[in-house]
């Protein structure tokens, strides 16, 4: 990943930040995102092999970098993990959750364990990891960012698992914001639109035609940039941000405010014209 090397300012200087499924695409942008802002940063997921390699890059901008393996299905794994961050670089100023699974199948074929695997993925192991860090968050001042999706607003055909789930992140994410501020933590979403450069737009948009239809349901005709949703988590945890709680921003170049119809349309269109 091209992260750029120089150090954008020194905000997060002394902060811990731990980054659920923050070895590849938008959660490791945001990972680099804070530490070229002066953080120490601890990514999780699955694969040990990704997390050695998010570890050996960010050691290039972050003050210190670190991370652990482990599945945000299995609580006990989340809880190791924050404990390891824990004990390796004290309170969690910045939490990030963002592990998420994707794939695209229409629910008619879609089975039970499809529908919950990513429902456990995205919406249990979200819960897992708030849940699992919160008495290891600094407070007050502690901020929760927890990764959405503009699936969670606009209804997409072949996403009933996806959207469920996100939506189920949206309703965590302002419950927690309200049991939560009164000690400090604040938390909020951010909902990206299409982001270029990452695995789930790989999966949504595999070919040229699905990518240009669906840039024609967008607004500004363009997909986010991965550094832009690191900039908004930088900023929601900053001092910038610092009244933002239960709020979920969406970053989307004005897809979502032309309603589901637009977006599902196109994508429909270009999975008639790929078959
Ligand atoms: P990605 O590169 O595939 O990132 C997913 C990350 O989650 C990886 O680090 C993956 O690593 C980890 N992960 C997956 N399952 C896990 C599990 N069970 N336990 C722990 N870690 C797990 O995908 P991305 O496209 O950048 O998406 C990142 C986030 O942005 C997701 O929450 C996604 O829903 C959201 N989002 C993406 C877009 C987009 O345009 N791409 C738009 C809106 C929202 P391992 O394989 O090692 O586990
Ligand atoms: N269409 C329909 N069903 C699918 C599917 C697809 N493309 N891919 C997986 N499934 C189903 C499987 O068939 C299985 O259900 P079954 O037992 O009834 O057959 C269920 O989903 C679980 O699949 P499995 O491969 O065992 O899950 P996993 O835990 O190993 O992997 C995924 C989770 C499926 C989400 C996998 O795609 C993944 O690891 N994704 C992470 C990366 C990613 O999605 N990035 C984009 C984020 S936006």
């Amino acid at each position: 990943m091209n992260t750029g090397s120089t150090n954008v300012d020194d905000t997060f200087r002394e902060r811990t930040v731990f980054v659920a499924g923050g070895t590849s695409g938008i959660n490791l942008a945001i990972a680099h995102g804070f530490a070229r802002r002066g953080a120490r940063v601890f990514v999780m997921s699955r694969s040990q092999d990704k997390v050695d390699a998010a570890v050996a890059e960010l050691r290039g901008t972050a003050a210190a970098a670190a991370g652990y393996a482990a599945d945000v299905r299995d609580y006990a794994a989340v809880e190791a993990a924050i404990t390891a961050c824990r004990d390796t670089f004290g309170t969690i100023d910045v939490l990030v959750s963002g592990a998420a699974g994707n794939f695209v199948s229409p629910a008619a074929q879609l089975s039970a364990n499809g529908f919950r695997t990513v429902v456990d993925i995205d919406l249990v192991g979200t819960f897992h990891v708030c849940r699992a860090a919160y008495e290891h968050l600094t407070r007050p001042g502690a901020s929760i960012i927890n990764i959405s999706a503009t699936q969670a607003i606009n209804p997409m055909p072949g996403q009933a698992h996806v959207c469920a789930a996100k939506a189920g992140i949206d309703a965590l994410t302002k419950v927690l914001a309200i049991e939560w501020g009164p000690a400090g933590v604040r938390v909020n979403a951010i909902a990206p639109g299409p982001v270029d450069e990452t695995e789930g737009m790989a999966r949504l948009t595999p070919t040229a035609a699905h990518r240009d239809r669906v840039l024609q349901a967008i607004p500004l005709r363009r997909y986010a940039r991965l550094q832009e949703i690191a900039d908004t988590a930088a900023f929601l945890s900053g001092p910038a941000g610092a009244n933002f709680n239960g709020a979920v921003l969406v970053c989307d170049g004005g897809q979502s405010t032309l309603g589901s119809g637009a977006f599902a349309a196109a994508w429909a269109e270009a999975e008639a014209a790929s078959t």
